[in-house]
């Protein structure tokens, strides 16, 4: 696919334009409205996403393959989806595999890569990234008999040591899994050095781009990975997981399947029958994320906001995200800037992660903090109280939080901005956390 050269010119969000399409952002908590800091865990959703779910069970719910309308809509609006998803990652279609969640996923394909494993081969993983990028390495690892190595981080400022990761490929290493970023301390790894370095050494190179997704533009093509991971519930989306593999890895490689199942690519790597609701949302998802840009610059194709529907070439909806994330870049950086600044001024506080403005675009909207004295679950409680959703824990970050020495007394405080929050959702958390602190 060729996208214009000449994209969108960056536009400005406008914040009430966004919010009024999420429902669940208008809600209140005691009185307080809710700010909905836990993007990390999943977003919210956009109207039309929840329209798409809808429509599709109250018109079309059926199964695949079958010759009636509403199975052959099925099969059509399944094809779309693979079509939104292929422009949001730059890929083909038939490189767009779905499934439950990236961790079901990431499983499954690692059955498949352990078939080609044996012992004496090595796969490296990364201190810094979910377990769901880990622990599946870990189990065909076993299973096969194959070493696993592990990227160590800089604790200074939870960046991944890429000397350290760079000495531990070599002609034995097979795969290397790694992250776009970090959903417990928002650092943005350097994936395309990740992707050489494996590739100069013969490897495979999957990377997990689950918490990277909803904050910047994901362009397989570019990065040259052979598989990368999200899950449509961290960017918007329904509770989805995709999985793009680089096609002529889906051809070699053999899933594990079942037998009526068809051979063909990518549906042979879809395990029984798929939540079609969902998928349905995802194509919602991609335009509404393509409409930020879209709005903005007078195409809508939001019918509810008075914008004629707009039948868009797949490079144009591609051009669109690409504008999209630009807008989205730049208003979550004001946001990083305002928070960090006043993270910095509460006594006791102590940022896990890049605090330096100078380095902020290796860094996402994702705060891990502790204050002293404070557990990080009596923080998030008494911030939910005041309708702030924040998450306390290791959201499965576990080698992070037992490397940092975290684990045992509650892991970090997790404060996460999206697009859709704003500077006074980030002036409200500040002042809760101080008033906090300070009638201890
Ligand atoms: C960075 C990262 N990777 C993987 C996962 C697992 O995703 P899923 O819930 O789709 O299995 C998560 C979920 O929080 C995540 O944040």
């Amino acid at each position: 696919m060729t996208v214009p050269t000449e994209i969108l010119s960056p536009p400005a969000l406008d914040p009430t334009r966004v919010r009024a399409q999420f429902p669940s952002l208008s809600q209140t908590v005691n009185g307080h409205p809710a700010a909905f800091l836990d993007g990390p865990g999943g977003t919210q959703v956009p109207q039309r996403v929840i329209d798409a779910i809808s429509d599709y069970l109250r018109r079309d719910n059926a199964n695949t393959g079958g010759a009636y309308s509403t199975s052959r809509h099925t099969d059509a609006m399944i094809a779309e989806a693979r079509a939104a998803m292929a422009d949001f990652l730059h890929c083909g279609p038939d490189e767009v595999v779905f499934g439950p969640n990236m961790t079901s996923l990431t499983f499954a394909i690692s059955r498949a890569i352990g078939r080609e494993l044996k012992p004496g081969d090595e796969i490296l993983v990364t201190r810094l990234d979910h377990d769901a990028n880990v622990s599946p390495w870990l189990a065909i690892a076993e299973d096969r008999g194959t070493t696993v190595r592990w990227a160590e981080i800089h604790d200074e400022d939870c960046t991944l040591d890429m000397a350290d990761l760079a000495s531990k490929i070599n002609k034995n290493t097979k795969l290397v899994a790694a992250g776009y970023a970090s959903n417990a301390v928002g650092t943005i790894n350097p994936v395309k050095e990740i992707v050489k370095l494996a590739h100069a050494a013969g490897a495979l190179a999957y990377i997990d781009a689950v918490h990277y997704a909803p904050h910047g533009l994901i362009d397989v093509a570019a990065l040259d990975c052979d598989f990368l991971a999200c899950s449509t519930y961290k960017f918007f989306g329904p509770h989805m997981g995709v999985l793009y593999g680089k096609s002529e890895h889906l051809k070699r490689l053999r899933p594990y399947k079942v037998r009526p199942n068809t051979n063909a690519i990518p549906n042979c790597w879809e395990w029984g029958t798929l939540n079609h609701e969902c998928i349905a949302g995802i194509t919602a998802c991609v335009d509404y994320i393509a409409d930020l840009a879209r709005n903005l610059n007078g195409t809508c194709g939001d019918s509810r906001l008075g914008c004629p529907a707009e039948q868009s070439s797949a490079s144009a909806r591609r051009a669109a995200i690409q504008s999209a994330y630009a807008a989205i870049h730049e208003h979550e950086r004001a946001l990083i800037e305002r928070m960090i600044s006043g993270l910095k001024k509460i006594p006791g506080l102590k940022i896990y992660g890049i605090a330096d403005p100078a380095r902020f675009k290796e860094r996402c909207g994702t705060f891990a903090v502790r204050i002293e004295g404070h557990s990080p679950l009596e923080l998030a409680t008494k911030l939910g109280d005041r309708g702030l959703f924040t998450w306390d824990g290791n959201y499965y970050a576990l080698n992070l939080t037992e490397h940092l020495d975290v684990e045992k007394s509650g892991g970090f405080l997790r404060i996460g901005l999206v697009h859709y929050n704003t500077s006074e959702e980030v002036d409200r958390l500040l002042a809760a956390l101080r008033e906090i602190v300070e009638t201890k």
